[in-house]
């Protein structure tokens, strides 16, 4: 019975819509208070069970803690993180040994445990110098705050893309101070009942006032937390909630990286093949959009597979070209110069120039939510592919598996251009970039790409969510920057500049794009590349926070890239907002019991 309406206390605290450990550090102050009404009752304490007693709300404490499941701390090597690391595990090492203790008080049947070791629990957290709790506290708190450790992760921003510890878990800075925050606050929290239950069994063994002490306990938590809330709302205030891959050490095709191929390729034609007359009376210049008619007398062109499509922008070379085959431009009759021309092909055939226009979206019927998005080319085209978790309470996501594509071939008859898919040539050859993030209270559950004045545009979809349940409501939108290169304030275009093939790079190429602009897909350049491929390369590295997913509120699409490098086309997402989820209540009330 006693025990019975020591567990009412657990339940009715506010705390709509907190992060999970300030709803836990929220019980705690009410817990803690409430014992504290029971030790100053002179017949309980003193009942001869109140020490079992104490040891049982203890491990109810502890299911609370289980209760609202925290994704695990991030594994960091950053030397930022070793201070604050070390304590943590101090305490959670410590913890685990008092915990145990203290169920094996409330295990039926167990000889009950002598006062002397209660005693001595108490000291090792009050006092003992070598494992004291408090001191394991203090110095967490001074590595988190005087060491700048926020500060730290915002500076991280900034060398986010050149391989950084953030950028190879796969974590925005926004995303990881919040799991930080979390893992610190837990330890604290951990720390912090560890030292008031010491004390309250102090205070039934041993007669004495230690009102003084027990106050300076709370009043010094108190504080910290809210230090240390305050400082995170700061940083996550300032930091980014951007996430995408960096460059990898070694780029491979079809797992790092694929290409569009053939799209405007450098190809060799004789200006003699260009016309219905097979005269030679024009320049290559002449030659601007063309098509390829026959081949005369069965010169070079016979060696190579001829352009069906479209041969745009010729220009004479010099003999010293070196394609394939080496070319020299020779005199039909006596004064007509036959010229060779470098060209571009944009020939269809055999080329792999297709995006597919089906939307990837997460089954919001069963609560799934978008964890991670790729690009991946099926069948020469390229698809967008998600993976899904379970939303759970508190912002919590399950982990994520990836979904099978609704994959487009280009051959089915049911399958449209402009419709299913969309086709690249020299005039449709735009794709946008930009960040699409959904408002507050909304999270991503879905990713398309659709078709915006003859430019590939991204679309994302959202769905409003109630964070303390985790429940997905039934509205859904689709959100997009519907801006054009046409407009009165237009989109403006990231230029390739003689651009050579991106994975000639050793140095990781940050993102040289923003918010809305675009790009067009073009040749690599002639000199570097002779035109050969198309560029920017598409990144196929799958994007998925810490190789499981969390909770996602946006996607965009962006370009890494330096001057004279193609650079890669790459999706990004941008993890959710959790600065309005963190708080500390302050508990005073003048009413709070005193020890
Ligand atoms: C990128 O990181 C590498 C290795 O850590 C370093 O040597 C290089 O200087 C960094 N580059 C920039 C621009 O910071
Ligand atoms: C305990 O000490 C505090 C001040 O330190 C005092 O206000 C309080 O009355 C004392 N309680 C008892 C029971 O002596
Ligand atoms: C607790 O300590 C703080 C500061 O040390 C003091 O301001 C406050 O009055 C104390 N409260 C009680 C009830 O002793
Ligand atoms: C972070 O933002 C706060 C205001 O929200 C500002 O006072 C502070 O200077 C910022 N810190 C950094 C490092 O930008």
């Amino acid at each position: 019975m006693r025990l019975l309406w020591l567990f009412a206390l657990f339940i009715f605290v506010p705390t709509k819509g907190l992060s999970p450990v300030d709803k836990l550090r929220n019980k705690i102050f009410t817990i803690e208070r409430q014992q504290w009404i029971h030790l100053n009752d002179q017949q309980w304490r003193t009942s001869g069970s109140a020490d079992i007693d104490l040891a049982k709300v203890f491990v109810l404490f502890d299911g609370e803690i289980h209760r609202w499941p925290l994704a695990a701390p991030p594994v960091l090597s950053s030397s930022w993180w070793k201070k604050p690391q070390k304590q943590v595990r101090h305490i959670q090492e410590m913890y685990a040994t008092f915990l145990e203790f203290m169920r094996r008080q409330t295990e039926p049947g167990v000889k009950p445990a002598r006062v002397r070791e209660w005693l001595s629990l108490a000291a090792s957290v009050l006092s003992d110098p070598k494992t004291a709790v408090s001191r394991a506290m203090s110095q967490l708190h001074q590595s988190v705050l005087r060491d700048q450790m926020f500060q730290n992760v915002l500076q991280e921003q900034r060398k986010y893309y050149n391989r950084s510890e953030l950028c190879e878990l796969q974590v925005s800075p926004h995303q990881l101070i919040y799991d930080l925050y979390n893992t610190i606050a837990l330890a604290e929290i951990k720390g912090y009942v560890m030292m008031q239950f010491s004390w309250m069994l102090l205070k039934i063994y041993r007669p004495g006032n230690i009102t003084e002490e027990v106050n300076q306990t709370r009043v010094q938590y108190e504080g910290d937390a809210i230090q240390i809330a305050e400082k995170t709302g700061n940083a996550l205030a300032n930091a980014t909630r951007e996430l995408y891959r960096c460059d990898p050490l070694q780029h491979i095709e079809g797992q790092t990286y694929d290409q569009i191929t053939r799209l405007m390729q450098g190809y060799i034609e004789n200006e003699v093949n260009m016309n219905n007359e097979n005269t030679c009376r024009q320049n290559c210049e002449y030659y601007n959009v063309a098509k390829y008619y026959n081949c005369f007398k069965d010169q070079f062109c016979s060696r190579q597979p001829k352009c069906k499509g479209h041969i745009l922008g010729c220009y004479f070379v010099k003999s010293d070209m070196t394609v394939c085959t080496s070319v020299n431009s020779w005199w039909r009759g006596w004064f007509l110069h036959c010229s060779y021309c470098m060209c571009l092909c944009d020939d269809p055939e055999n080329s792999d120039r297709y995006f597919s226009l089906k939307e990837a979206t997460s089954n919001i019927r069963e609560n799934k939510v978008v964890t991670g998005i790729r690009l991946v080319k099926q069948n020469n085209v390229f698809h967008i592919q998600i993976s899904e978790g379970t939303l759970l309470k508190n912002g919590i996501v399950s982990p994520g598996s990836w979904l099978p594509n609704k994959i487009i071939k280009i051959n089915d008859q049911n399958m449209k251009n402009g419709i299913d898919y969309h086709t690249l040539n020299h005039g449709t050859r735009a794709i946008d970039l930009d960040d699409l993030v959904a408002p507050a209270g909304w999270v991503l559950t879905g990713v398309r790409f659709r078709i915006l004045g003859a430019h590939l545009n991204l679309n994302i979809r959202a769905t409003k969510l109630n964070f303390e349940t985790g429940h997905l409501s039934e509205d859904s939108m689709w959100i997009d920057n519907d801006n054009t290169d046409g407009s009165k304030t237009p989109r403006s275009r990231l230029t390739l500049n003689r651009p050579n093939l991106p994975t000639r790079s050793l140095a990781a190429l940050p993102v040289d794009s923003k918010h809305d602009q675009f790009l067009e897909f073009t040749h690599s350049d002639f000199d570097k590349d002779a035109a050969q491929s198309t560029v920017p390369f598409i990144d196929v590295q799958p994007l998925e926070p810490y190789g499981r997913g969390v909770l996602l509120s946006g996607a965009g699409v962006s370009h890494r890239g330096a001057v004279g490098s193609g650079g890669f086309v790459a999706l990004k997402l941008f993890t959710y907002d959790y600065a309005p989820h963190v708080r500390v209540r302050h508990p005073r009330d003048p009413s709070s019991p005193q020890p």
